[in-house]
């Protein structure tokens, strides 16, 4: 199909949650970064397969349930195709925080002794944090936090040429941050640490909207993100493992469908990726999420991103001069502005908001070492993607103004 160029109106029209009033007011929706809006192909994706084609898969033989599986196969194959990984490397997860801790669980678990180091990034979402802490607790291994530069919201890559050494095993890092949209080096970093020979953990949950990943360029081992913020439902995500550590790897979940043979003598295993897809899978979810991928691909992907850069441009233009108000890192992650206003808290301006119409984020983010760093309690975050406008943009400019001036 031949991409058309990029045209936010039609974009919206795909859009129907974007047609509601919230307080009376137009809704702003200025929170993809939380979840994104659904189009009306993954919304009528869903409904299609619940009402004419819903069957288990890789169970039975009838029709149904062989061309459900057959889908979710093909779909399985748009995920790969869609980051640049080969099939036998993807494995169906509920979104990116269930990823990480099969790794963690599977690999880490498997893998870590007594005194090694895991070296994680003090920008990570909890759900990069948490898991190894859990694994380091049970094999005796170590956390060592990889820390940002304060003033530039950047991780401070002379501290990783330190931190690096013969102990640390696994990294794990945010391909772009959350909270800031810094898109940190992975490409340096991925060399660095095989030249090390650990193994890199990346989680690339807001990156995947916004860049396209080739995790095979990368040469990343390990590769996570969620269907949620790229367009489709939630429950639905996928984990990237190179083909030969997933298969070194040992089940993390026991159940249907993840086994070969089982005996009350022992079990014996399938390969990967079924070995790590206990249980009935998310089928309408990983159809929708194939959608979401089809949808997002037929669009004109690098006028998208220019179209968001534009709208941040705009709205870093328009509140970086109000009193009291600080940008939170240097932005150069085009899709979230992050900030603070001295003596006003995060929810309040978002409240304010809200009653205007406006949603966004507010509080710690899933992030409460880098707001610790940061020496903030929180902030304000707008993120924003392809379904915004300008128009958009101008009342988000005015109802913050409208919160600093009445705070
Ligand atoms: N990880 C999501 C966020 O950043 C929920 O808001």
């Amino acid at each position: 199909m031949m991409t058309q160029p990029f045209d936010v109106d039609a974009i919206r029209r795909d859009f129907p949650s974007l047609e509601q009033r919230i307080h009376g007011q137009p809704l702003v929706y200025l929170d993809s970064a939380a979840t994104s809006q659904k189009p009306l192909s993954v919304i009528q994706c869903i409904n299609d397969y619940y009402s004419g084609a819903n069957a288990n898969v890789h169970r039975g033989s009838h029709s149904l349930t062989a061309s459900a599986t057959q889908r979710f196969e093909t779909a399985r194959q748009t995920v790969a195709d869609f980051i640049g990984a080969s099939v036998k490397g993807i494995v169906w997860t509920r979104g990116a925080t269930e990823a990480l801790n099969l790794i963690a669980q599977s690999y880490a678990r498997q893998t870590l002794q007594a005194g090694d180091e895991i070296l994680v990034s003090e920008m990570e979402h909890h759900a990069n944090i948490v898991p190894w802490q859990m694994v380091a607790e049970q094999t005796g291994a170590k956390v060592v936090k990889w820390p940002v530069d304060p003033e530039t919201c950047q991780l401070d890559l002379s501290a990783f040429d330190t931190l690096l050494n013969h102990k640390t095993k696994i990294i794990a890092v945010a391909h772009v941050s959350n909270v800031t949209g810094t898109r940190n080096p992975i490409e340096n970093i991925i060399d660095k640490a095989h030249a090390n020979g650990a193994v890199v953990v990346v989680d690339g949950a807001q990156a995947v909207v916004h860049e396209q990943v080739c995790v095979n360029t990368l040469n990343a081992d390990f590769y996570v993100f969620s269907g949620h913020k790229l367009f489709a439902p939630a429950g639905i995500g996928a984990l990237y493992g190179k083909p030969a550590l997933l298969e070194a790897m040992p089940p993390w979940h026991g159940g249907g469908k993840m086994v070969e043979n089982v005996s009350f003598d022992g079990t014996t295993y399938v390969t990967s990726p079924a070995k790590f897809e206990a249980g009935t899978p998310n089928v309408a979810g990983a159809l929708a999420l194939a959608e979401a991928i089809n949808w997002f691909n037929n669009l004109d992907r690098k006028g998208a991103e220019q179209h968001i850069a534009s709208l941040q441009s705009q709205l870093i233009d328009g509140i970086k001069d109000i009193e009291d108000l600080s940008l939170i890192g240097l932005q150069q992650g085009a899709s979230v502005v992050a900030f603070h206003v001295d003596g006003v808290h995060n929810s309040d301006i978002a409240t304010l908001l809200d009653q205007q119409g406006i949603a966004v984020r507010s509080g710690q983010h899933c992030a409460h070492p880098l707001m610790n760093a940061l020496r903030l309690n929180g902030c304000v975050r707008i993120s924003i993607a392809l379904y915004n406008t300008a128009d958009e943009i101008e009342r988000c400019i005015a109802a913050i103004k409208k919160a600093c001036d009445l705070l």
